[in-house]
């Protein structure tokens, strides 16, 4: 990482950030859901924890750009997402005035910087928000503004039965990755450490909306044979009855668009509880994390990682579906160029994958300058979600790469992949 790719990066991100923030003030100030900010809250947060990690140190109690007083505003622990509508925020001009004014030291400075991380932290993290942003978008109601995105290329038309399913045999791997070889990770995916994976099978690709139609018509949301618990008593209460944003007469909405359902598309938006459920109605079940990461980045025959699924060179639109143009994932089959060494494909784009497993720290466990990005986290009601959507940009997402949420949220833009007992 040296100080040219950097500003690079960072610029790539803000150019994002600034893209999906061109609206009128009523657009920027509205809360669209309760469960997001109004993108101008979005817009000024990037900047202040650009200001807080890069300029600060970390330091809340050192003068930032902003007064004290507004600069709290932004911190997430402070202020959930609900109450953000009211809060006496920076207009969508000062917010942009704000952003260039802390870009602006932060460039001066990055000569001198000894210590590139905290820079590459940053710069995940605006692209991170700029993936809610797009959540954030698809849930707004209204005619579109973004357009209905690039074109992607076309699948293999296996949209019928279930996906084929891979064999992985027994055998010992390398979880997690170090900052020697992976300097941009966070502090969730290291250390690296040896983990002895049973023999289990995982789906060529990612489960498609043709599959999750069929289990709409079995009465897949009607039966609870195929629920957990939670997930059952979710289902009831929260009325599902087919993926978000998915229409009652088979249309579906995407970022102010109806359009027919794209069949051999993955499917995304169902929360982990109906993932579990589509699994065990397919005689299936979820990967966990462990198995997810080993499919997509043990080269068995080396026995060594892989930096990418397909070998050690970086995400290109022949090889995968990720920085946010598309709007979409693409259909199965899209990457022929893609597959993991396990011949496992569309592992990193298209859809986030959840995973069977519960957010928790690797053995060995040291938290970043961020300190709070990960550690509150640890041992709460989430599920460890693998693999980054259409919307992750290629520098925010990595094999090892750990996401989570809760298990009944559907606004992210997640999908299912299946696992089999061998
Ligand atoms: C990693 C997506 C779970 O958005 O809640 C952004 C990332 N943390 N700002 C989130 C994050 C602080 C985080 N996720
Ligand atoms: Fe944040």
């Amino acid at each position: 990482m040296r100080g040219e790719e950097i500003a690079a990066g960072l610029e790539r991100a803000r150019e994002r950030t600034l893209g999906l923030t061109c609206f009128d003030e009523p657009e920027l100030l509205r809360q669209h859901s309760p469960l997001m900010s109004p993108l101008v809250w979005d817009l000024a947060h990037v900047g202040q924890q650009e200001d807080l990690w890069l300029l600060r140190q970390g330091d809340a109690r050192r003068e930032g750009v902003l007064p004290a007083e507004i600069d709290g505003l932004y911190d997430a622990f402070q202020h959930p997402r609900a109450e953000r509508p009211s809060l006496p925020l920076l207009s969508p001009t000062q917010s942009r005035g704000f952003l260039a004014e802390v870009r602006g030291r932060v460039l001066d400075g990055l000569d001198r910087a000894e210590d590139l991380f905290p820079y590459a932290m940053v710069e995940q993290h605006e692209q991170q928000h700029d993936e809610t942003m797009l959540a954030t978008h698809q849930l707004r109601r209204g005619p579109a503004l973004l357009g209905p995105g690039v074109v992607l290329p076309s699948g293999d038309a296996t949209t019928g039965g279930l996906p084929d399913a891979l064999l992985v045999p027994a055998g010992e791997c390398l979880v997690g990755v170090d900052g020697a070889t992976e300097p941009s990770s966070l502090d969730n995916e290291r250390p690296a450490h040896v983990v002895d994976v049973p023999a289990f099978r995982i789906g060529r690709v990612p489960v498609t909306n043709a599959q999750w139609q069929a289990f709409v018509d079995d009465g897949g949301y009607a039966k609870p044979q195929w629920w957990s618990a939670r997930g059952w008593w979710h289902v009831a209460e929260a009325g599902l009855e087919r993926p978000l944003f998915w229409t009652r007469d088979g249309a579906r909405l995407r970022f102010g668009i109806v359009e027919n359902i794209p069949w051999d598309e993955p499917v995304q938006h169902v929360c982990y509880f109906e993932a579990q459920a589509f699994a065990a109605w397919a005689g299936a079940r979820l990967p966990s994390e462990i198995e997810w990461e080993k499919a997509c980045a043990w080269d068995p025959v080396a026995g060594r990682r892989r930096r990418w699924p397909w070998g050690d060179g970086p995400p290109t639109r022949d090889r995968a579906n990720l920085g946010g143009d598309a709007l979409r994932p693409a259909p199965v089959g899209a990457y022929p160029a893609g597959p993991s060494a396990y011949g496992v494909e569309q592992m990193v784009g298209d859809v986030w994958e959840w995973t069977s497993s519960e957010f928790r720290p690797w053995p060995g466990f040291t938290p970043m300058l961020y300190a709070t990005y990960s550690a509150p986290f640890f041992g709460g009601d989430f599920r460890v979600l693998r693999g980054g959507s259409w919307a992750t940009a290629g520098g925010a997402v990595r094999p090892s790469f750990r996401n989570w949420d809760l298990p009944i949220r559907r606004q992210i833009f997640a999908g299912v992949r299946l696992a089999w007992d061998p």
